[in-house]
């Protein structure tokens, strides 16, 4: 008898799988940063990576397995084939190219679009009810342009959108007032990046207004010049890029939370991308970050966020800036 007969006897098979997969296709630096969140934080039950570079992506499978010994048991399987993704409940799409220093998360529209026209179709072929998560860039127009491609229901498409922007504001919030992150409830909605929305009408410590407190605050004529803390938001990303050459821990985490509302039900509330065609008065069908509410099937519900008029026209204003590059991909 083998040695595993010899140490164990059978009561029945082991299951193969468990029903908590999740594929990240691109084992960059998010991609990676993404992984390793979800394995420390014990979100998934198997973990599948699909890269074009092979060798990157076989390194990168047997260094995290060689530290489950630390963490769950969980499956870790990678390869370029689109079949090591089959049965996932959720897919984090952060394939394709990233900003240079300097340069813009729009002009990498064209690029991903190409890139994505290759990924999104296999993914459901081979887990037809998934739910996708796309975080490369643009991630607006990425989302909508996997919407697209995917033929899955709106509700199952999400964007990482404005919930690392929010994150960023949050922080802001926590090192002016000195109070955790956690506690500092700010959200920014709209496009994520150089033209997000911060919602100043609602941020809230223990739920008293700043508003209420400097009817000014966040508005250029603050003396306190709190505003200033949309533009640290809007400009770090920028800052990090010149400064390590990407951004990958803070987005890593942002997902992993995101991830974790979905495969636990938690219904938690987000700042994602998602189709916003009728809310705030917006009429095209564009993707954009609102908070929404994200259970097991995906977003259950949008928030209908009280907004200012200068919100509103803010957020309008946005999403009319995203409609020329939508179609400049779809020609
Ligand atoms: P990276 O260059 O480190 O990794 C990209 C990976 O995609 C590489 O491993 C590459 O081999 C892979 N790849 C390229 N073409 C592929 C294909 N056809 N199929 C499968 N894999 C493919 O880039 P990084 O830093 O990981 O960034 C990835 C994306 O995430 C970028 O678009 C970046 O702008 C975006 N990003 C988005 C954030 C957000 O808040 N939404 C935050 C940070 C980055
Ligand atoms: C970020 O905001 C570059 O979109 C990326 O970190």
């Amino acid at each position: 008898a083998s040695l595993p007969d010899q140490l164990m006897s059978e009561v029945q098979p082991a299951l193969t799988t468990s029903g908590g997969k999740v594929t990240v296709v691109g084992v960059g630096q998010v991609g990676m940063a993404c992984a390793f969140s979800l394995l420390t934080q014990h979100i998934c039950s198997e973990l599948a990576l699909v890269d074009v570079a092979a060798d990157k992506l076989r390194g990168e499978m047997m260094d995290l397995q060689h530290g489950l010994t630390f963490l769950r048991n969980v499956k870790i399987e990678a390869s370029t084939d689109y079949s090591v993704s089959a049965g996932s409940r959720l897919v984090i799409v952060t394939a394709g190219a990233r900003q240079r220093e300097g340069e813009s998360r729009l002009s990498l529209v064209q690029r991903n679009v190409d890139i994505f026209k290759g990924i999104i179709p296999n993914l459901v072929k081979h887990s037809p009810n998934c739910i996708i998560l796309v975080v490369s860039n643009p991630v607006d127009i990425m989302t909508y342009v996997t919407w697209r491609l995917s033929g899955l229901p709106k509700c199952r498409v999400i964007g990482s959108g404005t919930n690392l922007d929010s994150s960023r504001f949050r922080f802001q919030l926590s090192q002016k007032l000195n109070v955790a992150p956690s506690s500092c409830h700010g959200w920014i909605v709209g496009e994520h990046g150089d033209s997000s929305v911060p919602v100043w009408s609602g941020v809230n410590i223990a739920g008293v207004r700043l508003r209420d407190l400097n009817p000014l605050v966040g508005t250029p004529e603050d003396p306190e010049k709190y505003n200033e803390m949309h533009k640290e938001v809007v400009n770090s990303a920028y800052e990090i890029i010149k400064l390590k050459g990407y951004t990958s821990w803070a987005i890593g985490l942002s997902v992993a939370s995101l991830v974790s509302s979905i495969m636990k039900n938690t219904r938690s509330c987000y700042a994602v991308s998602v189709s916003v065609q009728n809310f705030h008065g917006i009429e095209k069908d564009v993707f954009l970050s609102l908070p929404v509410v994200l259970g097991e099937n995906g977003v259950t519900h949008v928030i209908k966020q009280t907004l200012t008029e200068a919100e509103i026209n803010q957020l309008k204003n946005r999403h009319s800036s995203l409609r020329p590059t939508r179609r400049r991909w779809k020609r």
